[in-house]
């Protein structure tokens, strides 16, 4: 695993947005997209190289990690509408090549297995962006679940709901309290990772993540034995690190 710390969310997005700049000279065919606040500066920065002619997502597909279950189709705070009103709308995507777990199914866990079943006919993830839950989730993968989980129906935790109540307009019970999200184990199969983390809020569970334990306690520990994992944090998420960069 390789950690960058930059000054500020500016650098952090800057960084970001050159590696993923990079793998999409090399080839990069399927890029896994996250949701939240944390990869939006990254997505903007991207939307700015796009218009400046420095990037394309011609021919790339994405596929999302998560998507709540319970919203009505189109509300616009389904992540599928966040990720195109965030990134892929500005862009050269296809609306068609970019992919979320299908929340409205009448059977979700058939949904969730046909979501794996889709990311590995595309030949499987090049590389995912993350971001991460003060809890330590990743997608809506909440501590205690299990490390080799594949997409699947779940729960999502109280803070996780408090968290997410501020795109509700604060309002908790407006929050959905179940989701549809890629497994730790469908993420870990990504060929590369990256971990965006900004803000001192998520400085606790970073320093959790990476030197406590891999275990499910904190799903995004999984990034330390991924063998192609980038962590790009600025200095306020750093400030319980100790100050070795690796
Ligand atoms: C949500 C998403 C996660 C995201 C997390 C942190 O729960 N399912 O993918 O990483 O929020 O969000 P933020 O970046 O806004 O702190």
């Amino acid at each position: 695993m390789r950690l960058l710390i930059r000054p500020g969310v500016p650098e952090v997005a800057e960084a970001a947005a050159d590696l993923i700049e990079e793998r999409l000279r090399s080839g990069l065919r399927v890029l896994g997209l996250a949701t939240g606040s944390t990869p939006v500066p990254t997505y903007t920065e991207l939307i700015r190289r796009h218009r400046a002619g420095r990037v394309s997502f011609s021919g790339v597909r994405a596929f999302l990690l998560d998507e709540y279950i319970g919203l009505p189709d189109g509300h616009p705070e389904c992540y599928r509408e966040v990720i195109r009103r965030d990134f892929t709308a500005h862009v050269d995507f296809d609306d068609d090549a970019v992919r979320s777990p299908d929340a409205w199914s009448a059977d979700p866990d058939a949904a969730a297995a046909e979501y794996d079943a889709e990311i590995r006919a595309a030949g499987g993830v090049d590389l995912q962006v993350l971001g991460i839950g003060r809890d330590g989730h990743i997608g809506f993968n909440e501590p205690g679940t299990p490390l080799d989980s594949r997409t699947h129906v779940t729960d999502l935790a109280d803070e996780t709901v408090v968290d997410n109540s501020r795109f509700f307009g604060g309002v908790r019970d407006s929050v959905p309290t179940r989701a549809l999200t890629q497994g730790v184990g469908t993420i870990r199969e990504a060929r590369s990772l990256l971990l965006v983390v900004t803000g001192a809020a998520k400085a606790t569970v970073l320093a959790n993540a990476l030197r406590g334990e891999i275990a499910p306690g904190c799903p995004a520990s999984v990034v330390r034995d991924h063998p192609d994992a980038v962590v790009i944090c600025d200095e306020a998420a750093a400030a319980g690190l100790d100050r070795t960069p690796d």
